[in-house]
């Protein structure tokens, strides 16, 4: 579903600002800091209920204003995000959603950065979020299992630090974690499927070069086994007063032709993966919701050469909507027909 509109108060360096978008071509230009990647976040933050800039809500808002306000318009509906210094409220219509879960992915952007590049270096952790991000926006029973676990995670490891655990209390809650690891395992095994069915294929429509591209699922466990592993990781968390077993430790890797990427992949070669994950990415949401999401390209355009900026254009599919930032139209060699916003400096 396209963005029509979105309408900024007191969000990041915008007081009150309304942009227009068609449903095909936008490009947004201006100077550095003049807030193009602010424009693209409020997308995302509406998709996602979050920001990747940022772990706390209020760097959203304006310095000196008291809150913020996301409202994004489609065809059909009306989304809103509110956020407090303390807390954030989400809206459907001028409706109150109490629960994220009915509200994430109901805008589903995909946003391409530069810096998206760290995800091959970074900590299992960041990895982890942005699959928990993807998968929670296209089921709901997901994004339930994890949240309850997380919670549950959280008792567990309260408990394991206690002198004198109460055994009962934990036996409850490793009992109630099964099924949701099942859940949780389940459901990202059925994400890399997908990714791993499309991922080589658009490597070769960017690069124009056969390479098997793979993204790796490295889980804590079976499913068929989530029980006995569960029982037998008891000792070790006695041992380290935390849970050392369990889907908050899983973590994937890439490999390209059989080769752990970091070891062989040149930078270029690096960059290309990560638009083609991005891209199996989009695959997973379409075949996941029949939707496809909005693709927001910030900057990364004029770091292609024309060829492969070209390609990557081309790649898209035509009843997208893509949104794309650069400091200078120039840069770029695009020939279809787009509408242009400006951003001027204050
Ligand atoms: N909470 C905030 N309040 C006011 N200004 C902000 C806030 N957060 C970011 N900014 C400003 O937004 C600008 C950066 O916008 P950004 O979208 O990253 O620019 P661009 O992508 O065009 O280079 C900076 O000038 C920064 O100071
Ligand atoms: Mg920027």
């Amino acid at each position: 579903m396209p963005v029509k509109a979105i309408r900024l108060n007191d969000y990041r360096n915008y007081r009150r600002s309304f942009f227009e978008f068609d449903p095909h071509l936008n490009i947004i230009t201006g100077k550095n800091g003049t807030g193009k990647t602010n424009i693209l976040e409020s997308i995302i933050v509406v998709s996602n209920t979050k920001s990747y800039r940022s772990n706390n809500d209020s760097d959203l808002i304006r310095k000196g204003a008291e809150f913020a306000r996301i409202c994004l318009n489609t065809e059909d509906k009306e989304y809103k995000v509110v956020i407090n210094k303390k807390n954030k409220s989400l809206y459907i219509d001028n409706d109150l959603v109490k629960r994220t879960s009915e509200f994430i992915g109901k805008v589903n952007a995909i946003l391409f950065k530069p810096s998206d590049l760290e995800l091959f270096t970074q900590s299992p952790s960041e990895r982890r979020k942005l699959l928990d991000i993807e998968v929670s926006k296209v089921s709901t029973s997901y994004i339930q299992a994890l949240l309850r676990y997380n919670s549950l995670l959280k008792d567990k490891n309260k408990l394991l630090k206690e002198l004198e655990k109460d055994e009962l209390l934990l036996s409850v809650i490793n009992e109630s974690m099964v099924p949701l690891i099942k859940i949780i395992i389940q459901e990202r095994q059925g994400f890399f499927v997908i990714i791993n069915r499309y991922i080589s294929d658009i490597y070769y429509l960017i690069s124009n070069k056969r390479t098997k591209i793979e993204v790796v699922y490295k889980k804590c466990c079976e499913i068929e086994k989530v029980n006995d592993e569960l029982e037998r990781s008891k000792e070790k968390d006695d041992y380290y007063h935390y849970t050392t077993f369990g889907p908050h430790h899983d973590d994937y890797s890439f490999y390209m032709d059989g080769y752990e990427l970091n070891s062989i992949a040149s930078q270029g070669q690096k960059r290309m993966v990560l638009i083609a994950f991005k891209f199996a990415l989009m695959r997973y949401i379409q075949y996941m919701t029949n939707k496809t999401p909005i693709v927001l390209l910030d900057d990364i355009l004029s770091e292609l050469d024309k060829d492969n900026q070209e390609r990557l254009l081309n790649i898209i599919p035509e009843d997208t909507q893509v949104i794309i930032t650069n400091t200078d139209i120039n840069d770029l060699d695009i020939r279809k027909q787009y509408k242009l916003i400006e951003l001027k400096e204050e």
